[in-house]
């Protein structure tokens, strides 16, 4: 095997805007053999003219069994300031408090996730600065880092992060309004090249849970509800990550969570005891399957199961992490998938997340042992333990016998494989002024901003009240977001609705706070607004016209709103000025998205819903597929 070249469907991205990844020499010859290099004074395994499937047996050869099971983790760890390696102690190992560089150094650990958001430059310099650090370990193996969602407007903490200076797209729902998979490729093509100049090589995405159960606590960073929509989605995404074949350019990508998210009972997450249970009552695990057999042809490299257990299958309630026969069985063997697997982050250990102790999510196997939950998760085929350290429990299962080395060595070869293939031995370090330039760019900035106006999802518009059409004198009132954004756009601002012309009111999808700090970064429970906030809307409404917009993370039930207010949009994560722009028509912004889910018409009906089964929402509101255009005439290019 030989790594391809750099060549693909970075095509569609003008060349000053690449990372300068794109000049990396791309290994072809694969002429030479490890004997013809014995006097060499470089190892076999460090040198990029060999094949990588030589220099893999020769670092495996050398691998101590501490080594091999340092691969075997991957944790978050922090970006530090000024992009130096954070020296705040973050993580109990046994009884000792750990920060970063002993995770490298001591725990020999080269896979980490990273959350937090620091400048372009920062990041790559900091990137580098780790990887100086894993230059200092025996085998010299290189980093590689992922992270979560980082390209959304909207940020939900835990499971997509600040964007900070990275370009500003609507979050995945909203590339499902779109319906568009070259827009979807040219999105991830924006993200992969973003990622490759500071250094990120593993994109924790495309998340392909089906929002079949509306109360599901994270069906913001989904494709939404239809299997077919979904399955198209995640092929665009893995082509624009990865390319055809994983390469010195590509990011990795971890589809999540098989064997799909979707069916959790109530809603509730599975980050938690009150969400463990997805229930298959309706026996649709089959449509769930549907995105990860596309994923899986695609060439997806990595596939992360979900946290939940399965109730009402013929498989047995445990934690998808520890269930032999989905992941073993149904994944690698039906389904074919024969990449890494990678568990979600905290099945073994209990961990304290902001400030609060939160179990190992064991579910179905909470009485056993760190040691016995260890052996289970790599007996189910798992390659990867996300979010942990503990690699002395591997060390121990070997020596003790109960699993056998090969069983490390099947998953070590893997991972290093994928680090091979990523070119990440022979070009470990990036460019800092080149990630300042290649981050948020204008043009990657504008197909965000751009994208977050087009995805605008139209669901009512009575007596084609839009686009506004502001004449002299006309009056606004705004609630939800701040009225200097309309005054700089020197409109005239009143204090009351009963003094505006035209009133606008933003909002966000109902959820209720439930348990801990880290709970509540989950969206859960009800989807209607309460009775007070009911009475609040409907008094805006009667003082006077009212345009409202509402972020739909989750699909929320206004039955009320749909039938008051003079005019309805939904987002999917957008900013003031990308609303402003669609209701003013503004330079021709007009909304294109259609509703990746139905809208259900009230908690009954959501309450009355199966939760693996599709689009069984009784009479919904407004369906999977709504979306109204400008109908009037004037509503086309007008320079607003
Ligand atoms: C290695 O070097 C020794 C001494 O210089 C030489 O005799 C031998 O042929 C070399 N082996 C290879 C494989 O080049
Ligand atoms: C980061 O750099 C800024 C500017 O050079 C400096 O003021 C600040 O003290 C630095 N912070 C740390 C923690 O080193
Ligand atoms: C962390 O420690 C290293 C040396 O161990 C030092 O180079 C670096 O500046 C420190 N970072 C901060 C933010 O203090
Ligand atoms: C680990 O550090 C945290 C603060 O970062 C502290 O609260 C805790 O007591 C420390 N634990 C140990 C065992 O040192
Ligand atoms: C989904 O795709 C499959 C395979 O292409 C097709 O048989 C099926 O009719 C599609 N379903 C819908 C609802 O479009
Ligand atoms: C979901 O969470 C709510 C609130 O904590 C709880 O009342 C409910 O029992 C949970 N559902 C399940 C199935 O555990
Ligand atoms: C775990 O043990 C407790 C009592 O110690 C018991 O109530 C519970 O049912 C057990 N759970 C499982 C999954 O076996
Ligand atoms: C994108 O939108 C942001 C506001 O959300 C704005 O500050 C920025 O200038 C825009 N960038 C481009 C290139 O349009
Ligand atoms: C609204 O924006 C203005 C101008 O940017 C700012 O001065 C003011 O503090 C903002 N108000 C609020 C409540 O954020
Ligand atoms: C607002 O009015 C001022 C003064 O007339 C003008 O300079 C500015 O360009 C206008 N801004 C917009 C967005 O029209
Ligand atoms: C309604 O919801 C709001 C939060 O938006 C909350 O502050 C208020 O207490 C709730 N009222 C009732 C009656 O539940």
């Amino acid at each position: 095997m030989h790594i391809p070249s750099p060549s693909w469907s970075r095509l569609l991205i003008p060349a000053i805007f690449l990372s300068p990844w794109a000049s990396a020499v791309p290994c072809s010859s694969c002429k030479a053999t490890p004997s013809t290099l014995q006097n060499s004074t470089i190892l076999p395994y460090l040198d990029p003219s060999l094949c990588i499937q030589d220099r893999l047996d020769d670092l495996l050869s050398r691998m101590t069994l501490e080594e091999k099971a340092g691969q075997l983790f991957i944790k978050q760890i922090p970006a530090g300031v000024n992009g130096t390696i954070d020296n705040t102690t973050f993580v109990l190992d046994g009884t000792r408090n750990l920060t970063t560089a002993p995770l490298i150094t001591e725990k020999l650990l080269s896979h980490f996730n990273v959350n937090n958001a620091r400048s372009a430059k920062q990041m790559a310099e900091w990137h580098n600065a780790i990887q100086e650090l894993a230059l200092q370990t025996r085998l010299k193996i290189p980093v590689t880092i992922a992270s979560d969602p980082r390209h959304a407007f909207a940020d939900t903490v835990g499971s997509s992060i600040a964007s900070g200076q990275f370009s500003k797209f609507p979050e995945s729902l909203g590339i499902a309004a779109l319906r568009d998979p070259a827009l979807a490729e040219l999105y991830a093509a924006i993200v992969r090249e973003e990622y490759l100049a500071v250094g990120i090589r593993s994109a924790l995405q495309p998340q392909i849970d089906l929002v079949t159960e509306p109360r599901m606590a994270r069906s913001g960073q989904t494709f939404g509800e239809d299997a077919n929509l979904t399955a198209s989605m995640v092929v665009a995404l893995i082509k624009g990550f990865q390319g055809p074949e994983l390469g010195l350019t590509s990011v990795t990508t971890v589809t999540k969570h098989f064997p799909g998210a979707g069916p959790a009972r109530n809603g509730n997450d599975s980050h938690f005891a009150t969400g463990k249970d997805n229930t298959y009552f309706g026996d649709f695990l089959d449509y769930h399957l549907i995105p990860f057999k596309a994923a899986i042809a695609a060439g997806g490299r990595q596939i992360m199961p979900s946290y939940a257990r399965p109730i009402g299958t013929k498989y047995p309630e445990v934690a998808f992490g520890f269930n032999k026969p989905v992941i073993t069985g149904l994944l690698r063997e039906e389904l074919g998938f024969d990449g890494i697997v990678v568990s979600d982050w905290g099945l073994i250990t209990d961990a304290e997340i902001m400030g609060v102790v939160e179990p190992a999510r064991a579910w179905g196997v909470e009485n056993t042992t760190e040691l016995e939950r260890a052996k289970m998760v790599l007996d189910a085929g798992v390659d990867q333990f996300g979010g942990e350290i503990r690699t002395e429990l591997l060390v121990r299962l070997v020596n003790e016998g109960q699993i056998p080395e090969s069983r490390l060595d099947v998953s070590v070869r893997k991972l290093l494989e994928e680090k091979f293939m990523l070119g990440l031995f022979d070009n470990r370090f990036v460019n800092p002024e080149a990630a300042e330039r290649v981050v948020g760019n204008p043009y990657f900035a504008r197909i965000g901003n751009e994208t977050q106006r087009r995805a605008y999802t139209l669901l009512t518009n009575q007596a084609d009240i839009l686009p506004l059409r502001p004449k002299d004198g006309v009056k606004f009132y705004a609630q939800g977001f701040n009225a200097s954004y309309l005054e700089a756009r020197n409109l005239t601002v009143v204090d009351s609705p009963s003094e505006a012309d035209f009133c606008f009111l933003r909002l966000s999808t109902p959820w209720e706070a439930r348990g801990s700090p880290f709970r509540q970064r989950y969206h859960e429970g009800r989807l209607d607004f309460n009775e007070t906030e009911k009475a609040a809307h409907s008094a805006l409404f009667k003082a006077c016209p009212t345009i409202v917009d509402i972020l739909l993370d989750r699909p929320a039930v206004i039955p009320e709103i749909a039938e008051e207010a003079a005019a309805l949009f939904g987002n999917y994560g957008a900013s003031v000025d990308a609303f402003l722009d669609v209701v003013f028509n503004k330079d021709g912004w007009k909304p294109e998205g259609k509703l990746p889910f139905d809208m259900p018409r009230s908690m009954r009906a959501v309450e009355a819903q199966v939760a693996d089964v599709p689009f069984d929402t009784e009479d919904p509101l407004f369906e999977f597929g709504h979306g109204l255009s400008y109908n009037r005439a004037d509503s086309c290019g007008w320079k607003g």
